[in-house]
């Protein structure tokens, strides 16, 4: 018998009416209008039923910290990590833990169910390193929590950056993180690039840096991480996150950036709320996006991740772990607007980032992991425009949330007497 078999479901690909059969935490089989014995059933009504939402860019050691001490008065991102080193001092281990547990609460709401979290390396006493791997091991259960090793104060720059960052890959972090826009020159930066893509290499870890967060379009560290991607052979193991600078660079240059990152298998994460939010802060009008060249890098195969980045924290006030809001900002920051774009938005929440995270067993065919999210949508774009109610959050095959639909009573002659919004 199996443990579960959800039937009439609507997937991301468009096929209907489709049946998922669960076993040991597994699908065993998906296909059209199975009939098999099963201790629970789960009618999906036609819905969307999508793999879960996944976040690959994330700062769980500050989220939740919105107006500790003071909040962020010019909304840079500058102030942002002076206001970030203004409160390190003051952190505790059982607040961070307590804070970022808060929020791993949220993304199992929304179904977000695996999370790539950058964990400032910059202090010494690795208090925020212990935190968060402790965090990692408590939601185990529920959430793939993944740590990049971040220097947020600069590996070079800082004094014992690149000791701390060490430490924090001995003590069990998983991904090496860089941060080389931030270092006092351009040749500095190019010089981290190198020492992290070697750690890496050395380590046999993956690699995802803050690259290029910057409106300055000479900023192409971009272009070293790519080389030096190549250089030691960790094609497909390299992220370059934010990669702003890329908005404001020449086009001619663009052109022959592109094919070397694809070339390199480099992906890239974009983090549209926080783009749209701290870039062209230095402009009065016109006043850049300053987001990354979203479907120029889809278009030339490289592999594009969404990211929330931020949650009320020195950077960000706002957000609540909904990985559909930042579809949905990204989609429209990108002006990608057809069908197919806005299809290609929702991959950027799903599989994209679980590729990018080498996630084991995701998806939805036979043999991954029966995790997964009901929406109250009939497919993705609907569930963008949305920001679809997650009605039911699985995890290997066992509940872990679930929402009331979303419906508004009317009182309107000759109306109908509730709306959902869908179409
Ligand atoms: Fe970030």
């Amino acid at each position: 018998m199996l443990d579960l078999l959800v039937h009439n479901a609507t997937l991301p690909d468009g096929r209907t009416g489709m049946s998922l059969a669960v076993q040991d935490g597994r699908f065993v089989e998906v296909a059209a209008g199975l009939q098999a014995a099963a201790r629970e059933t789960l009618d999906a009504q036609g819905l969307l039923l999508s793999p879960p939402f996944v976040d690959a860019h994330f700062h769980m050691d500050a989220t939740l910290s919105y107006g500790m001490p003071r909040v962020n008065q010019s909304g840079t991102l500058l102030e942002g990590i002076a206001l970030w080193g203004e409160l390190k001092p003051s952190l505790t281990q059982d607040a961070l833990i307590e804070r970022a547990l808060t929020y791993c609460d949220w993304a199992v709401a929304k179904g977000l169910l695996a999370i790539r979290s950058h964990v400032d390396t910059s202090d010494p006493s690795m208090l925020a390193v212990e935190a968060l791997l402790e965090v990692k091991r408590r939601v185990a259960p529920y959430i793939e929590l993944q740590l990049v090793a971040f220097p947020q104060d600069g590996v070079l720059r800082s004094p014992g950056g690149l000791e701390n960052l060490q430490r924090a890959l001995d003590l069990g972090v998983d991904v090496v993180g860089g941060i080389p826009h931030f270092e006092r020159t351009m040749a500095d930066g190019a010089h981290s690039v190198k020492l992290l893509c070697e750690i890496a290499a050395a380590r046999g870890k993956l690699v995802d840096m803050h690259c290029d967060e910057s409106d300055d379009p000479s900023s192409r560290h971009i272009e070293t991480l790519t080389y030096e991607t190549q250089r030691l052979g960790l094609q497909g193991r390299v992220t370059g996150s934010h990669l702003t600078s890329m908005h404001s660079m020449d086009n001619y240059y663009v052109s022959k950036l592109l094919p070397l990152i694809a070339e390199a298998q480099v992906h890239a994460i974009s983090n549209p709320l926080i783009n749209i939010t701290l870039q062209g802060r230095h402009d009065s009008y016109p006043k850049r996006r300053g987001m990354t060249r979203v479907p120029e890098l889809m278009a030339h195969g490289v592999t594009v991740a969404f990211g929330q980045d931020c949650v009320m924290d020195p950077w960000y006030s706002l957000g609540c772990a909904d990985m559909l809001e930042v579809a949905s900002m990204g989609l429209h920051v990108a002006q990608m607007t057809s069908q197919a774009a806005i299809r290609q938005c929702f991959d950027a929440i799903t599989k994209n980032p679980a590729k990018i995270m080498h996630l084991d067993r995701y998806g939805l065919e036979p043999g991954c992991n029966a995790d997964f999210v009901l929406l109250q949508a009939r497919d993705p774009v609907e569930a963008i425009r949305l920001r679809a109610t997650r009605l039911k959050v699985y995890k290997r095959g066992k509940l872990v949330a679930e929402s009331p639909a979303a419906t508004a009573a009317l009182h309107l002659d000759g109306r109908p007497a509730q709306t959902s919004l869908l179409r």
